[in-house]
């Protein structure tokens, strides 16, 4: 049985989806059988940064409804190896998600593959809520903002209901310099107040904007700074033990 895998936030903008993407397909780089799901139902765009967004054809609830097959509904990008994505629906609304339907399918899916990452909404609603009783582990994805912080430790203490095994977080858009002018909090002010394992650190990378609006992933390419990180965020996932590098 593969792991399900939730990229979760408390505030909304910090970059989950940007996480669940990258990650993923950095999981798959390293030989893994792996399934991005787009669970922003209603105001997807996990296809937009995957670059698939004008193709879609089926989504996810065609397969909990058995209109087609998991694997017939997912594109695969054979560049980063085994690598899928299942679109979320666009015409319902989250209030209307079978949660039922909808538990199989990931369950179903995780017999599938080795890892099944589920790209949540923002913040602590039905949608979030459903999606984490799927979940082996989460991954609360914060800024270094206090208000970012604040609304993560609110998540965290609903995974910690929900009895999650496994908790990591990603701080994302770090930047060093800031904290240097003491504008951004460190590294050891932000886990002491979230009290969870560190899956990473992935820097403000001026050039993201620019990847997803191409329908790129930054992890594809070697230069950008933050890649290095991304990749092992994803071997730390696994079980490696790679120190964290600030940069
Ligand atoms: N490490 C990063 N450096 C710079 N910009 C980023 C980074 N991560 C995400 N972003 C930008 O932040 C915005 C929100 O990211 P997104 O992944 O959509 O967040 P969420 O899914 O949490 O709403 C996007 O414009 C994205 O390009
Ligand atoms: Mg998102």
């Amino acid at each position: 049985m593969g792991k399900i895998i939730v990229i979760a936030s408390g505030k909304g903008g910090v970059g989950k989806t940007t996480v669940a993407a990258n990650l993923s397909a950095a999981l798959a780089l390293e030989g893994k059988r792996v399934l991005v799901v787009d669970t922003d139902i209603g105001l997807r765009n996990l296809d937009i940064i995957l670059g698939v967004q004008s193709v879609i054809v089926y989504d996810m609830t065609d397969v909990y409804d058995g209109k087609i097959d998991l694997m017939d509904a997912c594109y695969h990008f054979s560049e980063f190896g085994e690598f899928y994505f299942l679109p979320a629906s666009q015409t319902i609304d989250k209030e209307d998600l079978d949660e039922d339907k909808f538990i199989a399918m990931i369950k179903q899916a995780a017999s599938r593959f080795d890892f099944v990452v589920l790209d949540c909404p923002a913040g602590i609603e039905t949608g979030t809520k459903n999606v984490m009783k799927t979940a082996d582990t989460i991954v609360t994805v914060v800024t270094p903002d206090f208000a970012s912080l604040r609304d993560a430790d609110r998540l965290l203490s609903l995974a910690g209901e929900y009895k999650i095994r496994e908790n990591f977080v990603i701080i994302n858009k770090f930047n060093q310099k800031l904290v240097r002018k003491k504008i951004m909090p460190n590294v050891d002010e932000i886990l002491s107040r979230l009290g969870t394992p560190l899956l990473g650190i992935w820097c403000y990378e001026d050039s993201m904007l620019s990847y997803q609006n191409r329908g790129k992933l930054i992890v594809a390419d070697k230069k950008p700074k933050c890649v290095k990180e991304i990749k092992n965020s994803a071997k730390r996932l696994i079980g490696e033990q790679i120190p964290i590098q600030l940069r």
